[in-house]
């Protein structure tokens, strides 16, 4: 059971919550590279409740900093992206990627003060077509995450961004909620309708699975598993990352190298960065599931289509198919069986179904069933590791070990169900295609 306080904790970002601190000790994907361009505008970026503004310098370098001005407060998204820094376009001051105040021409020279003025700028690395910033407040930054998918060489990587509606929180659960899949994504389809070795066929034929699950030195693990003929078991793993991260079991896990971030950018607002190996298994590099005369399942479509950005704080990267039209339901498809949900794709599914339960969800409402385990053992692990940095300062888990995170795999393999589950995913992880190291940013 989550309580009301519990709640709260785990759900607030802001400057000084619990869990805003958490997050703050870790580095956060915030935007994509080339969403800046040299000299171009800057963009207004919300992120753990901050508003701040992101920019590329005549040089190239990224600037992420507090929109207001240190002098008066103007927002700095007015600014003029002039040679090697931003210019306020109230009293001129100008300021570099670091924050420091680089003119001050509004002040007569002998009175000119700008060495001891700093915009709140924060640190920032660009990494796997991302812009990463770290917002907290140790002298020397950690490490990035040593996510598995950050081994990926440049041009191997895809990256999509999806903002959604709501709390990180309950975004980030439907990741590690597996038995949502045979109804949300698949009640609609009979498996005998299947090919008998498909692996959406095992999702559907027994809906309610047992569940291993552990916390693991990165975060939490399960293993969602099914008979899968004489002596064999159909495993599917997936796992919680901290603090935001997720690896959900749509692949084979023998090459299915992928990352999902759900990064608060306030507490009702979440950006989804989705990270994939376009050379191994991938929702996004696997045809669309499909009947065994080879018809598409209705409903399991990919693509999103997106409204424009605009320059709001919540302008990018967001769904056409929202709450305000119901999320495109067809409430036809849904009565006949053709979607179960009535709502087409497998993304724009779990959009809804989060987005439907309010901002931010009231947990005091919920009834968890052993189904939840997963989630309700992250949860625990979440709020404990915040409340331990809180009262006792102790280092939250891959903050200064960031190379826990790389034995992180999950996916979904059949195996002689004589071993263990953590014989299993320890036998197959060494198995497992893994993509080229690349040379470590410079940065870090
Ligand atoms: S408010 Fe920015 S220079 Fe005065
Ligand atoms: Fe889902």
């Amino acid at each position: 059971m989550t309580t009301a306080i519990d709640s709260v904790e785990l759900t607030r970002v802001g400057p000084g919550t619990v869990m805003g601190q958490l997050m703050r000790e870790y580095w956060i994907p915030a935007l994509l590279s080339s969403e800046l361009t040299s000299g171009g505008a800057p963009l207004r970026l919300m992120l753990l409740g901050e508003k701040l503004i992101a920019f590329r310098d005549t040089e190239g370098r990224v600037g992420v900093m507090d929109h207001r001005c240190p002098h008066r407060c103007a927002s700095l998204f007015l600014g003029r992206n002039e040679e090697e820094g931003i210019r306020c376009v109230y009293h001129g001051w100008k300021f570099d990627v670091s924050g420091k105040c680089i003119d001050m021409p509004n002040v007569p020279p002998h009175q000119d003060f700008k060495h001891k003025v700093n915009a709140k700028a924060y640190r920032v690395v660009e990494r796997a077509e991302l812009v990463w910033v770290y917002l907290g407040s140790r002298a020397k930054a950690p490490s990035l995450p040593a996510l598995e998918i950050l081994d990926v060489p440049n041009g191997e990587i895809g990256v999509s961004l999806i903002q959604r509606d709501c709390n990180y929180l309950q975004a980030l659960e439907g990741d590690i909620d597996t038995s949502h899949f045979g109804f949300l994504h698949g009640g609609h389809v009979d498996p005998d309708d299947m090919r008998e070795e498909d692996p959406f066929r095992h999702t559907i034929a027994i809906r309610a699975p047992k569940y291993h699950l552990a916390d693991t030195a990165w975060g939490t693990q399960y293993a969602g598993y099914r008979p899968a003929g004489p002596g064999l078991t159909y495993w599917r793993f997936g796992n919680f990352l901290f603090p935001f991260w997720t690896q959900a079991p749509n692949g084979e896990f023998g090459d299915h190298v992928h990352g999902r971030a759900w990064v608060p950018l306030d507490d009702e607002h979440t950006m989804f960065f989705f990270l994939w190996w376009k050379r191994g298994a991938s929702v996004m590099t696997q045809p669309q599931p499909a009947f065994k005369d080879g018809t598409p399942i209705g409903g399991t479509g990919r693509r999103n289509n997106f409204l424009p950005n605009t320059t709001d704080w919540l302008g990018r990267w967001r769904l056409a198919a929202n709450a305000s039209n119901d999320w495109g339901m067809d409430r036809g498809a849904q009565h006949k069986n053709v979607i179960y949900s009535g709502i087409d794709g497998i993304h724009l599914q779990d959009q809804a179904v989060t987005e439907s339960m309010g901002s931010i969800v009231d947990h005091t409402l919920e009834h968890l069933a052993p189904s939840d385990q997963m989630i309700t053992r992250t949860r625990r692990r979440l709020l404990t590791a915040a409340r331990a940095l809180r009262d006792k300062n102790v280092s939250p888990p891959g903050v200064e070990n960031v190379e826990v995170f790389r034995g992180a795999r999950s996916g979904y393999f059949v195996s002689n169900d004589k071993n263990g589950w953590r014989d299993a995913y320890v036998e197959q992880l060494a198995l497992a295609s893994r993509p080229q190291l690349t040379s470590l940013h410079p940065g870090q």
